[in-house]
């Protein structure tokens, strides 16, 4: 892990340890994330609640997807294949809902509570290849931090 996501991941555990109500957490720490790291110009958390995805807090340009059915997209797509989606270009992929339309790569990384998906986090960005198995790393770390949070909104 790199410096500036190490600095980060210890940004975002103050934020999780703050006394306020888990949305406002989640949102910090959506926050954090956005202004550390500009390649994510949108990021949230997805929230699963049975067979739908409901967007929580997030950061970024406000979508028309705010809620997802499962197998829907790439975000629906993560959580049917209960695995994480590493996009290098949307414009590839047949199943993929547009935020909007100058987004050309995007990450999704599941939320796990033991084996069960809770949800997960979202994000896009205006180049092509924004993402990679490092920034997966990354965010599979945030993920497991946001846990209870997330466990908490659901
Ligand atoms: N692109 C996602 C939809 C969520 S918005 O990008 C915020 C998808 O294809 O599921």
């Amino acid at each position: 892990m790199s410096p500036e996501h190490e600095s980060t991941l210890g940004a975002i555990r103050d934020a999780v340890a703050a006394a306020e109500p888990a949305q406002d957490r989640l949102q910090r720490a959506m926050v954090t994330i956005n202004q550390r790291h500009p390649k994510y110009e949108w990021v949230g958390v997805y929230v699963l609640r049975g067979d739908r995805l409901e967007l929580g807090p997030y950061v970024g340009a406000p979508t028309e997807h705010t809620r997802i059915p499962v197998g829907r997209g790439v975000c629906g797509t993560a959580i049917a294949e209960r695995a994480n989606q590493v996009i290098e270009d949307v414009r590839a992929l047949d199943n993929y809902l547009a935020c909007s339309a100058s987004v050309r790569s995007e990450i999704v990384v599941l939320i796990w509570d033991g084996d069960e998906v809770l949800g997960q986090i979202d994000a896009d960005c205006d180049e092509v290849g924004a993402f990679d198995r490092a920034e997966e790393k990354f965010i599979t770390e945030v993920a497991s931090m946001l846990m209870p949070l997330v466990a908490d909104i659901r």
